[in-house]
């Protein structure tokens, strides 16, 4: 097995193998090939590691920087990491955390964290330490190592690249920018996709048990659909002020 970085012609087939790796896991969202991307056009992808075994791409490793709240500095967020389901088992994983653990030592990185899989990344050193938290994230899948003395103590955030929606939350958003209207719209709140869209706050609860849109937190997300989403909530505005307007859209009977 050869572990290196990863060249231009990698770009589509580490696409290919975090998709297949995580495909049947309930606790991925199938967005981590998005993250890896947005990390790459970003600038933010600072170690790409894939594992070549015959010459074809079977594992890859991402690191991108993270910010701590006390300012901490040179941190970084481990993964994703993947490895092709039929090749998973045979220490591939192992290898590729463990060189990218040690190129960022060797450039005098001070430290690592992730979020999962903390029975796996224990092996290699990572704890949860209760001064270290990420936001909306239980304490015990979000883990650190830290390469110098110190553990910081703060808030960690994740590039902006981890902040994906799914395929069925951009489906429901969707829906609910077609259906916009200038009060809100009925939605169903036990539909856990529109729970996860009014957890990460792109959708508010109003106490009628309708929905607002916010297309300022969507934009985190998804820029696209967040001038859409924009775009439709200045329009019904528009209309609904407009009398004339209003009774072309609507209809007057
Ligand atoms: C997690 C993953 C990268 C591990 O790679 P791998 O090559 O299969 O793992 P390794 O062969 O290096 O495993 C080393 C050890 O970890 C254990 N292990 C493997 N996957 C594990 C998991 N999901 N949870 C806990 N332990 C795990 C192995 O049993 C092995 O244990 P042993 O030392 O007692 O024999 C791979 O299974 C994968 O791609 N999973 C799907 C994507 C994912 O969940 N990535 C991690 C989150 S970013």
């Amino acid at each position: 097995m050869i572990i290196r970085n990863e060249e231009p012609s990698d770009i589509d087939t580490i696409a290919e193998v975090t998709k297949a790796a995580f495909k049947d896991y309930s606790y991925s969202q199938q967005t981590e090939h998005l993250t890896i991307h947005d990390l790459r056009v970003a600038g933010a992808l600072t170690i790409s590691l894939v594992s070549e075994i015959g010459g074809q791409v079977v594992g890859h490793i991402a690191l991108s920087p993270v910010t701590i709240s006390d300012g901490t500095t040179n941190w970084y967020g481990l993964g994703p990491v993947s490895v092709l389901p039929e090749y998973q088992g045979h220490r591939i994983g192992t290898a590729l955390v463990n060189s990218g653990l040690a190129l960022l030592k060797s450039s005098n990185s001070n430290g690592i964290v992730l979020l999962g899989l903390p029975t796996y990344f224990n092996r290699f050193g990572f704890w949860s330490y209760p001064q270290l938290i990420h936001e909306g994230t239980p304490q015990e899948v979000f883990v650190a190592k830290s390469l110098v003395e110190r553990v910081p103590n703060g808030t960690v955030e994740f590039h902006q690249a981890f902040k994906q929606l799914s395929i069925i939350e951009k489906d429901a958003i969707a829906d609910v920018i077609i259906d916009y209207a200038i009060a809100g719209i009925k939605v169903d709140l036990a539909d856990p996709v529109i729970g996860s869209l009014i957890q990460k706050e792109i959708l508010t609860e109003m106490p009628d048990g309708k929905v607002m849109m916010r297309p300022s937190v969507l934009a985190e997300y998804d820029s696209y659909f967040a001038q859409v989403s924009q775009f439709r909530a200045t329009e019904m505005s528009r209309v609904h002020k407009n009398p004339i307007l209003a009774a072309v859209t609507y209809g007057n009977g």
